[in-house]
């Protein structure tokens, strides 16, 4: 069905206007001062946009949804990561393929987007992530990027489990560089934080609150500085996930200027939530245990303004759903066995509106420019999705910066069983979410259709 938006303020990451936008099917064809609306066909969908914004559909280039991890599974699946997404704004989504070190690259892949395919209702794309590099799996990967992945992730974290030796991350990003596909990387070191938490553990501080001091700032600095030297080896260019403090902030600007290509993420967590929330009573506190950890709040102007400044790239999620009751108290005994993240899906557009925009922190350009235009750019969707013109995907979002609620587990899409922003103020929310022409949400209600989502065949842009 044709759709027409009237009468919005459109924002995208480098302008703010008023126009009409008309999608006949699945792309934008018009956008006009005024569309005049009894020559349109009977049958066009019309969204009244005045008083609101009209935002380029939002794309959260780090989420988890179908997560094996910790000895447990991520609760979300495309169906209620989809609707938590759509509800909060967001139209695409990066999912990150994280394989068992034992698992072949092809089957991984196939099993994620298995469980994608009829049940998402956002469009989504993956990070490839590298969990062993011989040379059995070159092919796989060259195969993985031929089928439009242009993005591969490492992790140097979580011994055992996800992290990479330093002989398969260098054969990785050599790869990487020969075939144009950026680096995603979760930058800590596993060995450092291993030692560190069976030390603290030795000493019986067991809780959710040891678990940012078994990963201080310092050791993410490592990562990214570790990935960056790797980075200028190789000439592979790389992109820091979760990056949650001044001194990793520090390093990748540092290694920016000795002429590596990084970009940096921010995620919406580490703006808005401090150390002492893992810190709370009654093991509340697990609640709030991610890696990296949530910092000490003086951490938080950092991000905003390398946000503000435009060097730090991007606002994800790094959505990682488990559930209080029964997940996050498998650590009751131990937080090494808490399983680790933060569900943020639907409430990060919201979030960056009211602590972001609203508290005079960053433009309504930059909102849009950090939660969607540099992600398509970066991970090559751009202009298909990330901006808000002629011949782009009619995924929109029409925003009322008026509405004023408090951020709610009831309201929650998600499967999972609490919200990390419980009773806090909300300033802002989507009142109409398209994709691809067809509104999916609207007030905070899922109208769509599960297995509408597309998966978006990404160009390497890196070479
Ligand atoms: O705590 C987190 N971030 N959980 C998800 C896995 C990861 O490291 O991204
Ligand atoms: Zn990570
Ligand atoms: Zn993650």
């Amino acid at each position: 069905m044709p759709l027409l938006i009237k009468n919005g303020r459109i924002i995208t990451a480098t302008d703010d206007y008023r126009a009409d936008i008309y999608a006949a099917e699945d792309t934008i064809t018009r956008i006009e001062r005024s569309i005049d609306e009894s020559k349109l066909s009977k049958k066009t969908e019309i969204v009244d946009a005045r008083g609101k914004y009209v935002f380029p559909g939002f794309i959260d280039p780090h989420v988890h949804i179908y997560l094996p991890f910790m000895g447990t599974f991520a609760v979300d699946d495309y169906e209620s990561a989809s609707k938590a997404a759509l509800v909060g704004g967001t139209t695409t989504l990066i999912e990150m393929i994280c394989p068992g070190p034992k698992d072949e690259p092809w089957d991984a892949y196939q099993l994620w987007k298995s469980q994608a395919k009829k049940k998402a209702a956002v469009d989504y794309s993956f990070h490839m992530s590298v969990v062993r590099f011989d040379p059995k799996v070159r092919e796989q990967f060259r195969r993985i990027v031929n089928d439009g992945i242009a993005s591969f992730k490492v992790f140097l974290a979580y011994k055992g489990a996800l992290d990479l030796s330093d002989e398969h991350l260098f054969a990785a990003m050599t790869l990487a560089k020969e075939l144009g596909v950026i680096v995603t990387a979760h930058c800590e070191n596993a060995e450092a934080i291993d030692a560190m938490q069976r030390s603290l553990l030795g000493a019986n501080r067991a809780g959710p609150e040891w678990h940012g001091p078994s990963r201080p700032p310092v050791v993410e600095a490592s990562g990214v500085h570790h990935l960056c030297s790797f980075a200028a080896l190789t000439g592979a260019h790389v992109y820091t996930v979760h990056t949650s403090c001044d001194d990793a902030v520090r390093e990748a600007m540092n290694a920016r200027y000795r002429g590596v290509d990084v970009w940096i993420e921010a995620v919406a967590p580490h703006l808005v939530l401090d150390e002492t929330y893992a810190a709370q009573a009654d093991f509340e506190g697990a609640k709030y245990v991610m890696s990296p950890p949530l910092r000490d709040k003086r951490h938080q102007d950092v991000l905003w303004n390398g946000l503000r400044a435009r060097s730090i790239s991007t606002i994800a999620t790094d959505h990682a759903p488990f559930t209080f009751e029964k997940q996050k108290k498998m650590g009751l005994d131990a937080f090494t066995k808490i399983p680790n993240g933060i569900p943020t899906i639907q409430e990060r557009v919201d979030l960056v509106h009211t602590y972001g925009v609203t508290k005079g922190r960053l433009s309504l350009n930059a909102m849009v420019d950090a939660c969607s235009t540099q992600a398509a750019r970066i991970f090559g969707m751009y202009p298909r999705k990330g901006t808000i013109k002629v011949g782009s995907d009619a995924d929109l979002v029409v925003y009322d910066p008026k509405f004023h609620s408090t951020f709610k587990a009831a309201d929650s899409q998600s499967k999972v069983d609490y919200c990390a922003y419980e009773g806090w103020e909300r300033i802002g929310r989507p009142t109409a979410v398209t994709v691809r022409g067809e509104v999916q949400a609207r007030n905070g209600k899922f109208v769509g259709t599960i297995g509408r989502g597309q998966f978006i065949k990404r160009e390497a842009t890196h070479g």
